[in-house]
């Protein structure tokens, strides 16, 4: 049996799409659904080649437990991976799925996380704190932002010369190398 993935994201998804290339011939890992808060988000689109489902889902729906639940469990999930989501998972979705929520921060966490950190806002605060290395962080996901167990992290030397916008293309490089073999260790597949 091939180990069930759900993808939650808000925004570009690049991640996403990179996650659903690289296992889209693989017959251990299948990518199921792709839960979106965002009815304006680039990674819905980049789902259509894969012919992977998106749920578009509101702060009510999210909030309506039971019904969210049976949802998710619909595709009987091995592994639910956050890909630049953007909302807090609520204590009954982490107790449902006990270190099987991953997410991935672009910052050498503990440094540079919590609400409000995402995106350029990481990056822009690490070039103001003169941080002599950056990196990404791919964690297990609790009720606090940013805060669960490490599972993973790769880091790079943050150069005198490096923008915001160098930042954020080192990150996406290093993201699009390790996260996909993340989450095949996790599964174990
Ligand atoms: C990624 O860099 C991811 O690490 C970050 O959002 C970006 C999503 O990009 N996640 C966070 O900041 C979570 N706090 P993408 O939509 O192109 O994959």
């Amino acid at each position: 049996m091939p180990k069930h993935v759900i993808i939650f994201a808000s925004g570009t998804g690049s991640n996403a799409e990179n996650i659903c290339k690289v296992f889209e011939h693989n017959p251990n890992i299948q990518v199921k659904a792709l839960f979106c808060n965002n009815p304006n988000a680039g990674v819905i689109n980049k789902m259509k080649p894969f012919g992977v489902p998106v749920y578009l889902f509101n702060k009510a729906d999210f909030e309506n437990e039971a019904s969210f639940l049976e949802q998710i469990q619909s595709y009987e999930p091995d592994l639910i991976v956050l890909a630049g989501f953007l909302w807090l998972i609520p204590a009954y979705l982490v107790n449902a799925f006990p270190r099987k929520i991953i997410n991935i921060h672009p910052a050498l966490l503990p440094k540079f996380g919590g609400k409000g950190m995402y995106g350029h806002h990481v990056h822009h605060a690490v070039i103001e704190a003169k941080e002599k290395e950056h990196g990404i962080t791919i964690h297990f996901v609790t009720e606090k932002y940013d805060e669960g167990p490490p599972i993973f992290q790769a880091r790079f030397d943050v150069q005198d010369t490096d923008t915001e916008a160098d930042l954020a293309r080192k990150i996406s490089k290093l993201e699009m190398q390790y996260f996909p073999e993340a989450i095949r260790r996790v599964l174990g597949a």
